[in-house]
This record gives structure tokens, C-alpha cells and sequence, in this order.
């Protein structure tokens, strides 16, 4: 498909080479895992949708001060982004108990959460992500405390704004997972938002039928994976009205509507 350098390949997303230095191209991919990879599977035009939300929430954050790594979408499954260095850390922000903490602490699946909680886990495959606190951060050296506080700071902005987006389209933010990555400048670095922000890795679910919008459904093999994220993105206005099943092209749709 193409000759650009690949500098890595993940579970659902490919980097290439950016245009200019300083740039990564950031291809989406329809592959899906779970359970540390222990479970895989494609859910077909997942990618093409993942782009397209995370692009718009992107934007949105960017517009609000929340610096991000995204710069513009390319095409259908592609995006131009920042090269940051990856912070080995995911950060999980919860509102509502699901997943992993009601497994671990016994809380029934739907439980509002008194207040939100953050977690943090360390980025490696062969340790299968293991949860760590922020001692483990500091003594390893992993982020800065100033890293760190920026870190927090995002993730709590981030999740204030999105859950009062998505709960404005009838949607309960349940949780999701961020990460952050180091934007060198000279001999200066300053933390950004990187990765995506897409339903691969939030919970989102129905405010009215608590139906889960999101990687759950692949997860738990409940089924109907890209109606889900259909839905997410139509919700969020990113879908042409009365689209139905097949994944279009979002800018040829476009084009046809303005009638170019
Ligand atoms: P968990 O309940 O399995 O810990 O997941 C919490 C949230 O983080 C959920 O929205 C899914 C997301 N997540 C990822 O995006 N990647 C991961 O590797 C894990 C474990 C969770
Ligand atoms: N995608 C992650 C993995 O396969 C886990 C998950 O999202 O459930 O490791």
C-alpha cells in the first residue's frame, strides 16, 4: 500500500513515518484484542470509525486547552500526529464501577462511583499491564512528579468535559483509558494527550437501556460491534442521517450532500 517507513506496529494501530520530522502518521486497523491479546478477533470498518471519533474528540479537547498530539485526519483510517515519547503508562479515569474494578473489589457493574477514580498501569505486554500507584511511577522514574501532576490534571478536565459530551447524546461515560506522551522541544519536554480516544477504549453505555456502546460487546461476545460504534458516531453528529449498516465513505457522503 505504501512505501512509508512503519516505526510500530499495535493491536489496533499501525505508525508510520510522518511527512515532515517531528510527525507520525497514525493508521487505524479493524484488528481487535482483549484479555492482553489473549482474545483477537477484526471487527470490519472499526477502524474507519475509531478515526473519525477520536479525531472529533481530539478537537474538541484541543479546543478546550487540553493539548493533544493530534494535528489532522488524512483519510479514511489515517491521522497526522505529533511524535511524542510514549509515557509507559495508561491511566484509567472511573465513574461508574465496571470491568476490571468490580471483578477485583466485588462492586456490582453499574454502581455510581461516590467520586472518580483514577488508576494507572504500566504499558507491558509480557507483565500483561500491571495496575501500579504512583510510588511506582516516582521510584521508577516513569513520569516526573510535575509530569505526573500535569498528567492528573488532564485526565480529570478530560473526563469532566467527555462525560457531559457524551451524557448530552444520551450516553453514560462508564470509564475509559488515556494516554500521554513527551513533546520535546530543544531540551524542553511537556506532557500531551496521545494515543485515541475511541469506543476500543471506553465503556460508554445507553443512558436509557444501559445497551453498551463499546469494546464490551466484543469483549463479551454480545455481538453487533459496529452497530455499536455506528451508533457512537452517529450520535455525535459524524454519521450522515439515516445511515445504515454499511461503513460509507464520511467524505464522499459529504461531498454528495453539498452536491460537489
Ligand atoms: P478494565 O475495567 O478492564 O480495567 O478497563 C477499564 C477501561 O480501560 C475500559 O474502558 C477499557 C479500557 N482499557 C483499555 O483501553 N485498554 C486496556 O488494556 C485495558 C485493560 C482497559
Ligand atoms: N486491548 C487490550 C488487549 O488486548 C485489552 C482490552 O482492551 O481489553 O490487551
Amino acid at each position: 500500500m505504501s512505501r512509508r517507513r512503519q516505526i510500530y506496529e499495535g493491536k489496533a494501530k499501525i505508525l508510520y513515518e510522518g511527512p515532515e520530522p517531528g510527525t507520525l502518521i497514525q493508521y487505524f486497523k479493524d484488528d481487535a484484542t482483549a484479555f492482553n491479546a489473549q482474545k483477537k478477533g477484526t471487527i470490519s470498518g472499526k477502524g474507519v470509525l475509531n478515526n473519525r471519533i477520536s479525531e472529533h474528540l481530539f478537537t474538541l479537547l484541543g479546543n478546550i486547552g487540553i493539548p493533544t498530539h493530534f494535528i489532522r485526519r488524512l483519510n479514511m483510517r489515517e491521522q497526522l500526529v505529533r511524535q511524542v515519547e510514549i509515557i509507559p503508562i495508561e491511566v484509567v479515569v472511573r465513574n461508574v464501577a465496571a470491568g476490571s474494578l468490580s471483578k477485583r473489589l466485588g462492586i456490582e457493574e453499574g454502581t455510581q462511583l461516590p467520586r472518580t477514580i483514577l488508576e494507572y498501569y504500566y504499558k507491558d505486554d509480557a507483565l500483561g499491564d500491571p495496575m501500579i500507584t504512583e510510588e511506582h511511577i516516582a521510584c521508577f522514574g516513569w513520569a516526573g512528579q510535575d509530569e505526573l501532576a500535569d498528567i492528573v490534571d488532564m485526565a480529570i478536565r478530560t473526563n469532566d468535559f467527555l462525560t457531559g459530551l457524551f451524557a448530552g447524546i444520551g450516553i453514560r461515560l462508564v470509564d475509559f483509558k488515556l494516554e500521554f506522551g513527551r513533546l520535546w522541544e530543544d531540551d524542553y519536554s511537556r506532557v500531551i494527550l496521545a494515543d485515541e480516544i475511541s469506543p476500543d477504549g471506553c465503556r460508554l453505555w445507553d443512558m436509557k437501556t444501559s445497551e453498551k456502546l463499546d469494546k464490551d460487546r466484543f469483549r463479551r461476545d454480545l455481538g453487533g460491534e459496529v452497530e455499536a460504534y455506528q451508533e457512537v458516531a452517529r450520535r455525535l453528529g459524524l454519521l450522515p442521517e439515516g445511515a445504515d449498516g454499511a461503513v460509507l465513505d464520511l467524505d464522499e457522503a459529504r461531498k454528495a450532500r453539498k452536491g460537489e
